[in-house]
């Protein structure tokens, strides 16, 4: 994509094509404004003010950008999303509004995943000026975060291995100065055995890994943020149906979340011992893949009977939320794409929210709805715990009943997170199934923005 970094900048007064800003009860008074010729030049193009239409209209030499929004004195995040697609290469101001929050769809609708294209056929940058400097940065940021998090889910799985989401957190860990380990491979035997068992049956190149990112002064509390990464989840032995694992490139987008997250906590230097953990694997099928009815002892020195090996998620990311509870975290937040089950429930819309406290949850699902990132909170409903009751084990790593998947999911990493934690855990999609104004089909940042809102208000 184009630098997002260049497509707002401040307005001085430069050249630049107007958008006017209309809805259907302003619309009639805007066009009495207008000659007959550009009146005419609306008709025709059957413009009536509903949103995301837009009409071109001349104006002597040059011309201008009528478009409908549902209330212009107070924009989306995607309202001008549209228009930054489709409209020529040039520089724009919104004449009868300040862009606001629609600065973030303006970016994000100019994202194109052309890496693996052997022409780009992508137009040339669309700007947009505005008078709110203040805000350019900080929504550039957030813009960048959501389009790192699609870049990484859109990454074909051989290119974004373990090895891959290693090299992001380098990238990280080098432009922030944190500090960067990462147990790899048989090494995660000893502390990370879930890891290890779910992503040993995977290809030399593709070992499983464990990144754990710190940043910022240990005297502030401490914020930890988790990741699901497999990087492609065939099912393991529990092979997925063709339909079912298509789309499995992008099992690694909570660790997309996590990245883009932590990547911007510390751009904004945000007063909080940062701890990003992310469990790496591939969840592939070979000689050596763990089975079901294996048993893993799990970081914890909890024992978990493997009842389906395409709950795998759960796995890496209990023994992970478990090294994150050794910190004392004052929150711990995890992405996952962890169930099927939290799709069939909200779509793919609306990530799945679940959190130990109300205040915690309500914070998020708060920031969520003010930022245009809504999520829908499930219950951790304590009396599902037994669903996941094991005859040889402490538990199991998936229910023998269709219910509730994505709270039984929920219940099973909350078994290790520490005791009196609070938590919040995102079982997010991931990836937009049609493309929408500013959200383009493939991979797309879910709970990200409410999440980030929510963190900057709590560390303030
Ligand atoms: N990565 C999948 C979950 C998933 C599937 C997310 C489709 C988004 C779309 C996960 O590892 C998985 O396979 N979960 C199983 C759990 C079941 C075996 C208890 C599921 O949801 O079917
Ligand atoms: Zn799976
Ligand atoms: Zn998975």
């Amino acid at each position: 994509m184009s630098e997002p970094k260049a497509l707002i900048r401040p307005d001085r007064g430069q050249d630049a094509i107007a958008i006017h800003l209309v809805n259907k009860d302003g619309f009639e008074a805007f066009a009495k404004g207008l000659t007959a010729g550009q009146r005419a030049s609306l008709a025709a193009q059957k413009f009536d003010g509903s949103g995301y239409q837009y009409a071109i209209i001349p104006d002597g030499d040059t011309w201008f950008v009528v478009s409908g929004v549902a209330n212009p004195e107070s924009l989306s995040s995607w309202c001008l999303a549209k228009l930054a697609e489709e409209l020529p290469e040039g520089s724009y101001r919104v004449a009868n509004a300040e862009p606001g929050p629609a600065m973030f769809g303006w970016i994000t609708g100019q994202y194109r995943f052309t890496r693996y294209k052997s022409e780009d056929k992508s137009q040339g940058p669309r700007i947009l000026l505005t008078a709110q400097v203040g805000q350019i940065d900080a929504v550039t940021a957030e813009a960048e975060a959501e389009c790192l998090v699609r870049d990484l889910v859109n990454a074909p799985p051989e290119d974004m291995g373990p090895a891959a989401l290693e090299a992001e957190c380098e990238r990280l860990a080098k432009a922030h100065k944190g500090d960067l380990t990462v147990v790899r491979g048989d090494a995660l035997e000893q502390g990370y055995p879930m890891v290890h068992a779910v992503g040993r049956a995977a290809a030399r190149h593709h070992a499983p890994r464990l990144m754990h990112l710190t940043w910022g002064d240990p005297a502030h509390p401490v914020l930890a943020v988790v990741g699901k990464g497999v990087c492609f989840d065939s099912g393991g032995l529990n092979i997925k149906p063709g339909a079912g694992m298509r789309l499995m490139k992008k099992d690694m987008g909570g660790a997309g979340h996590a990245l883009a997250l932590a990547g911007l906590i510390m751009a904004a230097r945000l007063k909080v011992r940062l701890h990003l953990l992310i469990p790496a694997v591939e969840n592939a099928i070979s000689g050596g893949a763990f089975r079901p009815g294996d048993v893993l002892k799990s970081r914890k020195g909890l024992t978990v009977e493997i009842d389906n090996t395409d709950a795998e998620g759960r796995l890496i990311l209990g023994d992970a939320l478990t090294r994150a509870s050794e910190e004392n975290p004052d929150l711990i937040v995890d992405f996952a794409t962890l169930t099927g089950a939290a799709r069939v429930a909200l779509g793919p819309d609306l990530p799945a929210l679940m959190a130990r406290k109300d205040e915690t949850a309500d914070a998020f699902l708060a920031a969520g709805k003010a930022n245009d990132d809504a999520a829908w909170r499930l219950p951790l409903h304590e009396a599902y715990r037994e669903y996941l009751s094991s005859d040889v084990a402490d538990m199991a790593n998936s229910a023998s009943n269709p219910f509730a998947g994505a709270s039984v999911a929920g219940l099973f990493l909350d078994r290790f997170v520490g005791e009196g934690i609070d938590w919040v855990h995102f079982d997010t999609f991931a990836w937009s199934p049609a493309p929408k104004p500013g959200r383009s089909r493939g991979g797309r940042g879910l709970g990200l923005r409410a999440s980030w809102h929510a963190i900057r208000a709590r560390y303030a």
